[in-house]
């Protein structure tokens, strides 16, 4: 049997049998350069950011398939409202039709969804729609999907510090009793398991205020390979390396 170290290549038979996760329970996904594929090919960036969704479609299905438990994908940052305002106008239909032609599929296969992220200060129909597909997928138990939208991880943390500040003022608890368990639960991610994999994609060697606590102990991936470009095998490729490495958490 292959261990979970083991130095199976990722495009071999053996990696089919092997456990496809490589033993990470929840991995993060910076899904970058949607702009550049479509430039690369002479196409319009929303032309990009479709091809984006698809990409998302794909991995989400595969990710399922593979008994991944958690997968949090960054899909609009808190700074991402710099961009044009046609951008972002194309960025809210994607997310407004996304929505709506996979809930049933999430459903069908197991898909809870969560979101991340200031999302009810984005349009009120969408913050409709996102609310009623939590609601529809809060049983489901197969894996979840956290996505990322007006998510801002130093946004995170300061929201965070503001309702565990609210709490000790209502002498709810002590400022000295504020431990690290109290700050993972007051985050967006409550509830998710530890992040084991960070993977970025377009060659960007930054987290652009993705998952900043989070990631203390994630294993980082980044591949030039463009969002829009991202399939099972690129997934397969990064759960290799994360299965070949040596997690030590300071330990020895
Ligand atoms: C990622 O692709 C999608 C979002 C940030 C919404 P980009 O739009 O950032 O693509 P590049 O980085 O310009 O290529
Ligand atoms: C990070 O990508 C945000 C998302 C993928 C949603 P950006 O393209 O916004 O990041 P920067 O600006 O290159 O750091
Ligand atoms: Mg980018």
């Amino acid at each position: 049997m292959p261990t979970k170290k083991g130095s199976t290549d990722p495009d071999s038979d053996m990696a089919q049998v092997a456990d496809p996760t490589h033993g990470a329970r929840h991995i993060a996904i910076i899904m970058d350069g949607n702009g550049r594929w479509a430039k690369k090919k002479h196409l319009p960036r929303a032309l990009g950011h479709k091809k984006g969704v698809e990409a998302v479609r794909d991995i989400v299905r595969v990710a399922g398939e593979m008994g991944i438990e958690a997968m949090t994908l960054y899909a609009f940052s808190s700074e991402n409202w710099n961009r044009p305002a046609d951008e972002i106008t194309d960025l809210m239909g994607l997310l407004r039709q996304y929505i709506q032609s996979d809930i049933d599929e999430f459903d069908e296969n197991g898909i809870r969804l969560k979101v991340i992220g200031n999302y009810k200060a984005l349009d009120s129909d969408i913050v409709q729609l996102i609310d009623g597909a939590l609601d529809r997928t809060a049983n489901n138990d197969r894996m979840t999907l956290a996505i990322a939208l007006n998510y801002g991880a130093q946004d995170e943390m300061l929201r965070a510090v503001q309702s565990i500040a609210a709490a000790a003022k209502n002498g709810e608890v002590n400022p000295q009793d504020i431990d690290i368990h109290h700050v993972s639960a007051a985050l967006d991610t409550a509830g998710l398991p530890p992040l084991d994999l960070l993977i970025r994609t377009s060659g960007e060697l930054r987290l652009s205020n993705f998952l900043l606590w989070q990631a203390a102990y994630s294993e980082l991936y980044f591949t030039d390979t463009l969002w829009p470009d991202f399939d099972k095998r690129e997934l397969q490729r990064a759960l290799k390396s994360f299965g070949d490495r040596d997690r030590r958490f300071g330990g020895r």
